[in-house]
């Protein structure tokens, strides 16, 4: 009897669940497109993308990072594993000659030859393992530029289930110090990191909630057992900061 290989049915949950938001995704992606102009922003302090050569995203959605970079890049490879965020930001963005697209997972991804740089906006926490898997990407390219939630996000929400004894669903985060010794670690490589606090406001814990499910980023962690959450609806009755603390990267 054949065991069913977790890792490749955990990426297709994750794909299933962004593809099907795919249609709302800009409406309430509010975090990633702060994350994405900050991560532009960030790359241009450091020296910029390369003038020349291809630029590869991992896990572009529906171009909220792609808008940004993309125009001035020679040729670009936008990537996703899920086809309907692909087909989100080709119809946003296939007008530029320079660009192309592709359904790739990104912890997987090959090229036939080193792109010039690899950029990824908000993705890598999905990867099974977002250390590893980020490594991987820096050794497959001369410059790597990437902006990712680390462990301590979302502390309101975590405290909430806490004080009831409970874990939330929430997906566990990369540590940053460990990513950042991993990526430095690196042979050869120079890395440039920061870390940012967003804090955005939700009306209620429902929002809150409903933030991650309207975007397709709410298949939970391994393990866990959906339980009512009346408490924590209650708790914020009046509303909720939710604070995402994102570690912005360059690895040259
Ligand atoms: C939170 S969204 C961010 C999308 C985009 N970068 C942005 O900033 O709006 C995460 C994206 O990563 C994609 N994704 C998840 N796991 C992936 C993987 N292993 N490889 C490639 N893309 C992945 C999802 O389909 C989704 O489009």
């Amino acid at each position: 009897m054949t065991r069913p290989d977790s890792k490749s049915s955990r990426s297709e949950l994750v794909a299933k669940r962004f593809g099907a938001r795919a249609a709302q995704y800009d409406e309430h992606a509010l975090l990633q497109r702060e994350s994405a102009a900050r991560l532009a922003a960030f790359i241009g302090a450091h020296g910029g993308l390369p003038a020349t050569g291809l630029v590869a995203e991992i896990g572009c959605g529906t171009g909220l990072l792609t808008s940004l970079l993309s125009p001035s890049a020679e040729s670009y490879l936008a990537t996703d594993i899920a086809p309907e965020m692909l087909a989100r930001c080709r119809e946003r963005l296939g007008h530029l000659p320079q660009l192309s697209f592709d359904v790739q997972d990104g912890e997987q991804i090959c090229f036939a030859s080193p792109p010039a740089a690899i950029v990824t906006n908000l993705t890598a926490q999905w990867f099974q393992n977002p250390v590893a898997g980020l490594c991987r990407l820096a050794v497959k390219t001369r410059r790597l530029a990437f902006a990712v939630p680390v462990s301590g996000s979302f502390p309101e929400w975590r405290q909430a289930f806490h004080d009831l004894g409970r874990e939330p669903g929430l997906l566990p985060l990369p540590d940053a110090g460990e990513l950042t010794s991993a990526l430095a670690a690196l042979p050869g490589r120079t890395g440039f990191f920061e870390t940012a606090t967003h804090v955005i406001r939700y009306e209620s814990a429902r929002a809150f909630a409903d933030s991650f499910r309207n975007i397709g980023a709410d298949q939970p962690r391994q393990g866990y057992r959906p339980e009512p959450i009346r408490p924590v609806l209650a708790r914020f009755a009046d509303g909720m900061d939710a604070t995402a603390h994102v570690l912005y990267g360059y690895v040259r």
